[in-house]
């Protein structure tokens, strides 16, 4: 029996990527174990770049109703708002404290961002400790997520280790769950798809606008009638993440006999996006009409998710030299 956890920030709306490199996996590999897994979302994370209060709720709630539209049960799970649960703020500090500078200095996310200082906030920098938070508190065992969390993930092993050496052995050391056969989806610029770079496709959101962006993905100046190199083409790349195994074989057959267009591609792959993903975009619709209802489901997997949290971080708190209870306060 294996605790799973995984999160999403409310940095946008969520895409393609966050649907096929996490959401999805995480329900399949949840769904295999007795145990309630954890799923939640990062809305703390999302404060190092989402600054509008209006936008960063609005997020919150589409992140939800995506997850509840790709089908997770949360009679089942435990579905939860990162910051309904103070208790992970706490457990971050005592975890920086142990947390080496030149770890987070290393990290790829902040040394992106280490030409221009000025912008890289504190929370920025010290965004992999939150995570390992994020992990630790439910002492989570497998953590699926896209490969371009692999490098945070190492960030939280090596904490929990440094944490463990100076107090006993209190945390579990997590492992990564990466899937192999959905790699890195890129966006339409080519570039990992990414709410910061803009390059997304929003499945479950409007379907004009989605068809606009796929005939906006980058393509080279091959004519329709020359040959071209599915591997090198990101329409090519997207389908694959998507068709059946016939589709894109099918595909791939066209592209290398030529006479087959960038259009036409484009065409096919919004044709399998719009039906594919109906039924949820469908549901997350529905979802985001009723905040109400998404509010309560947030509020009561808050509850659950905190009396897991106050037992991790009792023994935390213990070890550490403090009263494994926070003391209530008497004004
Ligand atoms: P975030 O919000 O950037 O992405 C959420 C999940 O979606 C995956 N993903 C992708 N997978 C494939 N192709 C892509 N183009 C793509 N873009 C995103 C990510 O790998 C991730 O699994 N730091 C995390 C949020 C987080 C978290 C955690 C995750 C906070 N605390 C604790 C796990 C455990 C993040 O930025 O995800």
């Amino acid at each position: 029996m294996s605790r799973i956890l995984t999160g999403i920030q409310s940095s946008g709306k969520p895409h393609l990527g966050n649907l096929l490199g996490a959401i999805r996996p995480a329900l399949e590999l949840a769904s295999q174990q007795n145990e309630p897994a954890f799923f939640f979302i990062a809305d703390l994370h999302a404060l190092t770049t989402v600054h509008n209060p209006v936008q960063l709720q609005e997020n919150t709630y589409a992140v939800a109703a995506a997850w509840l539209a790709m089908g997770l049960d949360t009679e089942r799970h435990v579905f939860f708002r990162q910051s309904d649960v103070p208790e992970v703020c706490e457990l971050s500090w005592y975890l920086g404290c142990v947390t080496p500078y030149p770890m987070l200095a290393n990290a790829h996310a902040f040394k992106e961002k280490a030409g221009n200082l000025a912008e890289v906030s504190a929370g920025l920098f010290t965004y992999p400790v939150l995570m390992a938070a994020d992990i630790l508190l439910y002492d989570t065992d497998i953590v699926p997520v896209g490969k371009d969390q692999k490098q945070h993930l190492e960030i939280a092993r090596d904490i929990a280790g440094a944490f463990n050496r100076r107090y006993g052995e209190i945390f579990k050391l997590p492992t990564g769950f990466f899937q192999e056969e959905v790699m890195l989806l890129p966006g339409i610029d080519g570039r990992k798809m990414s709410k910061s770079y803009g390059n997304t496709l929003d499945v479950l959101g409007d379907e004009v606008e989605l068809e606009r962006r796929v005939r906006r993905i980058v393509t080279d100046s091959t004519p329709v009638e020359a040959p071209k190199d599915p591997g090198r083409c990101i329409v090519f790349q997207l389908y694959a993440a998507v068709a059946s195994p016939e589709e894109v074989e099918e595909m791939r057959r066209r592209y290398v006999e030529g006479g087959y267009g960038y259009g036409q591609a484009k065409a096919e792959l919004f044709r399998v996006l719009r039906e594919r993903f109906a039924p949820q975009r469908a549901a997350y619709q529905q979802w985001m009409r009723d905040k109400a209802a998404l509010e309560a489901i947030l509020q009561k997997g808050a509850e659950r998710a905190r009396a897991e949290a106050a037992k991790v971080l009792g023994r935390v708190r213990e070890a550490i030299g403090f009263q494994a209870r926070v003391p209530s306060f008497r004004w």
